[in-house]
């Protein structure tokens, strides 16, 4: 399936692999329609978009908030895949999160997902797809990964349900190992360099990965029409490392 002319809602779109498959969408002649809780990082992202002369529009909405995601879905109308990257989350043991952390990791990684399959399907083009980015954490867990590994977990077993609902649409989910993103940022340069490194020695291709890795993986998962209800895990071998 060519994506030329083909219209992508990414829910995460403003940041790391979201706007790394963008990028690689309009690159191709397809258009996006990123969506993020921050006006301004979507804005800058639709501007570096259009200097790569993509067509490419946003809406601002936390993906939590069902009224706001319905109502974001029917200002974009008809489109052809979606794929839901959001993640707001924090890497600490049970003990030291509290309960609004947990609330705002469920927020994206949970409720993105589930409100954007129960009100985002009705305009979808029914042979696009849907795809979902779950995480290594819930094959190779560690401290500090409880609740991630639980929605990353969760997450895999909705999607594979939800390919039978919705069919023949069809459903996938990507699973990332740790991969050199914004997402990172709250680590000091020294300490993401130092934990890059650190999992680059355990990992079998010896290095993390890029967006631009897991971008070009979710691209081939939307373009094959014959894979549905599959994880592809892209982790640089991490699952049997
Ligand atoms: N990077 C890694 O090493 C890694 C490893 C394993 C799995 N993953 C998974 O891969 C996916 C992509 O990760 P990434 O590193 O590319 O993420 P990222 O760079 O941190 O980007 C996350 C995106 O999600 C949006 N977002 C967060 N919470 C949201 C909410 N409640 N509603 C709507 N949008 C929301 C953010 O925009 P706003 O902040 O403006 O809302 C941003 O556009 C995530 O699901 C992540 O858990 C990543």
């Amino acid at each position: 399936m060519s994506i030329t002319k083909q219209r992508f809602v990414i829910i995460g779109g403003s940041s790391g692999m979201g706007l790394a498959l963008a990028k690689k969408v309009v690159q191709a002649g397809g258009e996006v329609v990123l969506c993020g809780r921050s006006s301004s990082k979507l804005e800058a992202a639709v501007s570096t978009l259009a200097e790569l002369g993509g067509v490419a529009s946003y809406q601002a909405f936390d993906a939590s908030v069902s009224q706001d995601v319905i109502n974001a879905f029917i200002a974009i109308g008809t489109y052809d895949h979606l794929v839901v990257t959001a993640a707001d989350l924090t890497f600490a043991p049970l003990a030291q999160l509290n309960t609004n952390d947990i609330q705002r990791m469920l927020n994206s990684k949970f409720w993105g997902p589930v409100n954007a399959a129960k009100y985002g399907l009705n305009l979808i083009n029914r042979k696009g797809s849907v795809t979902f980015f779950s995480g290594l954490a819930a094959y190779r867990p560690a401290v500090g990964t409880t609740i991630v590994a639980a929605l990353n977990a969760g997450l895999e077993g909705f999607a594979m349900a939800l390919a039978l609902e919705v069919k023949p649409l069809r459903v996938n989910v990507i699973s990332p190992g740790v991969v050199d993103t914004p997402t990172w940022s709250f680590l000091s340069d020294e300490e993401r360099v130092g934990l890059f490194d650190d999992v680059a020695k355990g990992l079998p291709v010896g290095h993390v990965g890029r967006a631009e890795d897991l971008a070009g993986a979710a691209l081939s998962v939307v373009e094959n029409p014959f894979i549905n209800a599959t994880v592809l895990h892209v982790d640089g071998g991490g699952r049997v490392a």
